[in-house]
């Protein structure tokens, strides 16, 4: 297995009912390394940006005013297949459907306010990553 790098952000609905350091330790406990971390609030410039792919969806403009509307916290996790551990400790993106002991059933509220997000390719990843952070800032 390779080590991989992801992109992994604790949405608005965490950082403000103060889950930050709950979520990274489920991260922490899986085997992955925070190598990149910072507490930023979004603009609804950037965070449409961010999730431009999803522009013709019906939830984009609720999307993008909720990923403005708190602090979110932006990280790098690097560890043996990060990509995929990261999603699986994260689990499904409805709660409803998420598997025990995962981030969103333990602590997402619904589809939309769900805690976390992650990168879902590698391809994802390179592009999250570099959205939000220079390679200077990423300390291994
Ligand atoms: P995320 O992994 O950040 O990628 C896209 C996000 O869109 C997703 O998590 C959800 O937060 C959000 N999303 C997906 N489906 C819906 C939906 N039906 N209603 C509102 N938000 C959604």
């Amino acid at each position: 297995m390779a080590t991989e790098r992801t992109l992994s952000i604790i949405k608005p609905d965490a950082t403000k009912r103060n889950l930050t350091g709950k979520i990274v330790a489920k991260f922490e406990d899986a085997g992955l390394r925070v190598v990149a971390s910072k507490r930023i609030h979004l603009s609804a410039a950037t965070a449409g940006e961010f999730y431009a792919e999803h522009k013709a969806r019906g939830f984009y403009g609720e999307l993008v005013a909720y990923m403005a509307s708190e602090p979110v916290v932006v990280q790098v996790l690097e560890g043996e297949n990060a990509i995929a551990k990261n999603r699986e400790v994260m689990g499904a993106t409805d709660p409803a459907a998420a598997a025990d002991g995962t981030i969103r059933k333990e602590f997402a509220l619904s589809k939309g306010e769900n805690s976390v997000h992650g990168s879902d390719s590698p391809e994802a990843a390179a592009r999250e990553i570099s959205f939000f952070f220079s390679g200077l800032e990423l300390v291994g």
